[in-house]
């Protein structure tokens, strides 16, 4: 398949498990149950979904075992959108070219939406694993519990809110993109491959290294699209980092310095997966589009 039908028929599976797994909107609590729909069937790249398909397309997973997979990070990435746009975060108004969903709802409604779209992602794994071993579903629950915990995505969205108006090292910037953006990204793939076989541990460090390198580059271009695109575009407001004083890419570095550095991270995630040969091509596929997206 070609990459872009491939990426359709991802994002379509996706949106078929996330539509099943989510409760009915007209079951009660309704107006959570709404907020929680609206909140994930809303569009989206479904990049985490992406990636964790390829992951696992390359160490022979069953599609059936990453779809969940696929579900539960996506579930999980969904909520940390509707905490991100809260009046005490971002204080965004507009997500996914509609409103928050605290705009649409309320602000309990969208806190307690994004509470139960974080215990739905384990639920997910708890009820339909993503591997075919007891110890090797502990490891993805873990694995996941890590990326979203205290020392990664919440992690590294306290160290943000705090960095509001402060200028940051370049060293210290790259901790908080790690955290906050590059740890869930990083899962969605060692998650995906985990659906599969194992292999060497060789090629394990070299996709945990590609995973690591789109993680950050995952933020760096979202740094950049923030600094040199539009609203209409992104579906969210653009210049909101400088307009909050936020520590980026572009705020230390420049517009031309940023791009050149998601070039190399680019360069350095698809030379980890040289050696693995045409089976890696979907990876290599879904680095570019991540390097190279428009939104
Ligand atoms: C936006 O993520 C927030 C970040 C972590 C950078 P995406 O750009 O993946 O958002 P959607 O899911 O496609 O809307
Ligand atoms: C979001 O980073 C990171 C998350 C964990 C949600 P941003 O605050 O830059 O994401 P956008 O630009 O609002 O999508
Ligand atoms: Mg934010
Ligand atoms: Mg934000
Ligand atoms: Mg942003």
């Amino acid at each position: 398949m070609k990459f872009p039908d491939w990426l359709t028929y991802i994002q379509q599976r996706t949106e078929t498990i996330l539509q099943t797994v989510l409760p009915a909107a007209n079951v009660a609590p309704t107006k959570l149950h709404g907020a929680m729909r609206y909140a994930v069937l809303n569009g989206g790249k479904r990049v985490r979904a992406l990636l964790a398909h390829g992951a696992g397309g390359f160490t022979h997973a069953r599609p059936e075992q990453l779809d969940r997979a696929a579900c539960a990070v996506e579930l999980i990435h969904a909520y940390s959108l509707i905490h991100d746009d809260l009046p005490c975060m971002d204080d965004d108004k507009l997500r996914r070219g509609k409103p928050a969903v605290h705009v649409e709802y309320d602000e309990a409604t969208a806190l307690i939406a994004g509470d139960a779209l974080q215990a739905l992602a384990f639920q997910v794994l708890a009820e339909f694993p993503v591997s075919s071993t007891t110890s090797g579903q502990i490891e993805v629950i873990r694995l996941l519990a890590q990326a979203v915990g205290s020392h990664g995505m919440a992690g590294g969205q306290a160290i943000d809110i705090d960095s509001a108006g402060l200028e940051m090292t370049r060293e210290e910037l790259e901790s908080m993109h790690v955290r906050k953006t590059g740890a869930l990204i990083r899962a969605a793939v060692l998650i995906g491959a985990r659906a599969g076989e194992g292999g060497t541990e060789d090629r394990r460090r070299r996709l945990d290294l590609y995973a690591k390198r789109i993680g950050l580059l995952y933020q760096v271009v979202d740094d950049i699209l923030d600094a040199a695109s539009d609203t209409a575009t992104l579906g969210k407001t653009a210049g909101k980092d400088a307009s909050h004083g936020k520590p980026t890419y572009v705020s230390l570095l420049g517009l031309a310095e940023a791009r050149r550095f998601a070039e190399e991270l680019l360069t350095e995630a698809t030379d980890a997966l040289t050696p693995l040969g045409e089976r890696a091509d979907r990876l290599r596929e879904l680095a570019d589009f991540i390097a190279h997206r428009a939104s």
